[in-house]
C-alpha cells in the first residue's frame, strides 16, 4: 500500500565526491534504500548556472567558496524516484554541515565541513521539479 506521493529529487554528486571516487557508492545509497535512478549523466556546473542553483545564498560570506567549489570539476547529475523521494533524499544524505551529519549518513560518513560535503539533494518536490528542468531539461 502506497504511504506517501511519488516524488522525484535531483542528487549531484558534487566535483569533491566524484574526485574521490565515491559516484558509485553515493548513487548505491540511494539504490539499496529502494529509490528508483530516473536519469544519470556526467557534466560540469557553469559558474552561470551555479548562480541561479545557489541564488539563495548569495551574499552570505561563503557564496563565493561555493561557487567555485561547485565548479571545480566535474560532477554527476542524478534523479531519483519513489515515495517521499525528496525526504528520503534528505534523510541519505544527512545534515550540511557534516560535524551535524549522524554516522551512516553520506555526510556522516564521507565529509569534514559544509563546503567540502561531497553531495546535493533537493529540498522540496517545488524544488526538485526546478533543479531536474535545470540539469536534465523535461524528462
Ligand atoms: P547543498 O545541499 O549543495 O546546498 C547549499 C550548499 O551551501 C550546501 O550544500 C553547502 O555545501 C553550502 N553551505 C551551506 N551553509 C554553509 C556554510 N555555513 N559554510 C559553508 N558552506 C555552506
Amino acid at each position: 500500500m502506497a504511504t506517501g506521493a511519488v516524488e522525484r529529487t535531483l542528487i549531484i554528486v558534487k566535483p569533491e565526491g566524484v574526485a574521490r571516487g565515491l559516484t558509485g557508492e553515493i548513487i548505491s545509497r540511494f539504490e539499496r534504500k529502494g529509490l528508483r535512478l530516473v536519469a544519470l549523466r556526467m557534466g560540469r556546473v557553469s559558474e552561470e548556472v551555479a548562480r541561479v542553483h545557489y541564488g539563495h545564498h548569495a551574499g552570505k560570506p561563503f557564496f563565493p567558496d561555493l561557487i567555485r567549489a561547485i565548479t571545480a570539476g566535474p560532477v554527476v547529475f542524478a534523479v531519483f524516484e519513489g515515495e517521499n523521494a525528496v525526504r528520503v533524499g534528505r534523510l541519505l544524505i544527512g545534515a550540511t554541515n557534516p560535524l551535524e551529519a549522524a554516522p551512516g549518513t553520506i555526510r556522516g560518513d564521507f565529509a569534514l565541513d559544509s563546503l567540502h560535503n561531497i553531495v546535493h539533494a533537493s529540498d522540496a518536490p517545488e524544488t526538485a521539479a526546478i533543479e531536474i528542468e535545470r540539469f536534465f531539461g523535461t524528462l
